[in-house]
């Protein structure tokens, strides 16, 4: 693993590179969480990538183009905006964090017309995954992108694993391609971190991103001592389990690789814990239909949406009892007050520990900063699925296209 992280290590950082007169296009990873009224719950992604932003404009570039996606739109057609994932929610917050004016462009034409229109302005482009070019790595839609610009920086550690036409196809059709300082930080801190590990260490998953991060775990097992299951994602392994999970969010689909992964875990010694008892409901908005009860006994018509307090009790002896602690994805649905609980919980204990915590991803730094440990912890990274295939020994994609040291 530590190879393929010196070989992430090894790209052009923006600092290697001129930047003066020209045109810089910076792949950022703005995908925050919004509250119902689109309101930003938590910045961290935006304010970590202020530093390349402002270097870009201080160091004389031409223009700042800031590209990046927010959410999981499904556009219909191409161009199909669906207001709440719109990247206007963003404009205002970002203004004030770079103290400047922000043009927003609501198209890559747009984007162009701004760039001739204004001297040195920072522009930033709608949300990216409006356009079906952007996830299908399409080539004409990377090569529009790349027309914007002559330097390309990625600063989105967290989609750094994703191999869509803004973090990767767009790399061929641009001449200076190069790490941003989050991307370098990121990279940095998690050879640090995984480089000799105190044992016993524990992974924390939970979360609702179950398709993309189950398989991950596969890999994982090799890597780690303990693993605690919470979230949605829990739901497949007890559902694997014979247990009946009502209305829970269950991938049905997944349903043998979990137990491939519960068979792996078992030979290889890897502990796995689930959850004993959940809280339940049959609507997130109806507070008076709430139970918890032990999880082979979820009442009809009743989805999962928290650990209950057992588990936690339980979660918090294992997480006392480790000298590593990686965190990604939260327990329950947190944004619902009522259902924080069990994630708040594992915030406040993992902060109490004395062992080395690295807690990663957009929900859950929301969870940890809305409980107050945002501070208590070893490293925070804004990746979750991408620290995850980190540490599952994968080279992230989004490294292997930009420039290296000859
Ligand atoms: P991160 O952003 O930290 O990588 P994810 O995006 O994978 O985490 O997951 C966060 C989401 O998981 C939250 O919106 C939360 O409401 C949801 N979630 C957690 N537990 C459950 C559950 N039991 N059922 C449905 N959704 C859940
Ligand atoms: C994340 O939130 O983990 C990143 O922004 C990537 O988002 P995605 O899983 O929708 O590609
Ligand atoms: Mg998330």
């Amino acid at each position: 693993m530590l190879a393929g992280i010196k070989r992430m290590q090894e790209v052009l950082g923006i600092q290697d590179v001129d930047i003066q007169n020209k045109n810089v296009m910076i792949r950022v990873d703005f995908n925050v969480p919004l509250d119902k009224d689109f309101n930003i719950m938590e910045d961290t992604r935006m304010r970590e990538s202020i530093p390349t932003i402002n270097y870009c404009i201080d160091n004389g570039a031409r223009s700042v183009v800031l590209v990046g996606h927010l959410g999981r739109p499904e556009p219909k057609f191409d161009g199909d905006k669906q207001s709440q994932f719109s990247f206007n929610h963003l404009v205002k917050r970002l203004e004030r964090l770079l103290n400047k004016e922000v043009f927003f462009a609501h198209s890559l034409q747009m984007a162009k017309q701004l760039q001739s229109a204004h001297a040195n302005p920072v522009i930033l482009i709608e949300n990216l995954r409006f356009y079906k070019g952007e996830k299908e790595n399409d080539p004409e839609f990377a090569k529009q992108l790349a027309d914007l610009c002559e330097v390309y920086v990625n600063d989105a550690f967290g989609t750094s694993h994703r191999k869509h036409a803004s973090t990767y196809g767009i790399a061929t059709h641009v001449p200076t391609k190069v790490a941003g300082f989050l991307l370098k930080k990121e990279i940095n801190s998690f050879a640090k971190a995984l480089a000799n590990p105190l044992r016993p260490v524990l992974l924390v998953v939970g979360g609702s991103k179950v398709s993309s991060k189950l398989k991950l775990l596969h890999n994982i097992l090799d890597r780690v001592d303990k693993i605690i299951i919470g979230g949605a994602m829990s739901n497949t392994f007890l559902k694997a389990l014979d247990y009946n999970m009502q209305a829970s969010l269950v991938e049905e689909d997944l349903i043998e690789e979990a137990l491939h992964i519960l068979d792996k875990a078992k030979q290889k010694g890897v502990h796995v814990y689930l959850p004993v008892d959940v809280v339940s409901t049959t609507h997130l908005e109806h507070t008076d239909q709430v139970q918890i009860t032990p999880a082979q006994d979820i009442p009809l018509n009743h989805m999962a949406v928290d650990i209950g307090p057992a588990t936690s009790k339980l979660f918090s002896l294992v997480i006392q009892n480790s000298q590593t602690i990686i965190w990604n994805g939260p327990l329950g649905v947190y944004e619902v007050p009522l259902f924080s609980r069990g994630s708040f919980q594992i915030a406040h204990s993992i902060s109490n520990t004395y062992a080395f915590s690295l807690i990663g991803g957009g929900d859950t730094i929301d969870v940890l900063t809305r409980a107050g440990y945002k501070d208590s912890v070893s490293f925070i990274s804004t990746g979750g699925g991408a620290s995850l295939e980190l540490l599952e020994g994968k080279i992230l994609v989004a490294f292997d296209v930009l420039d290296r040291k000859p």
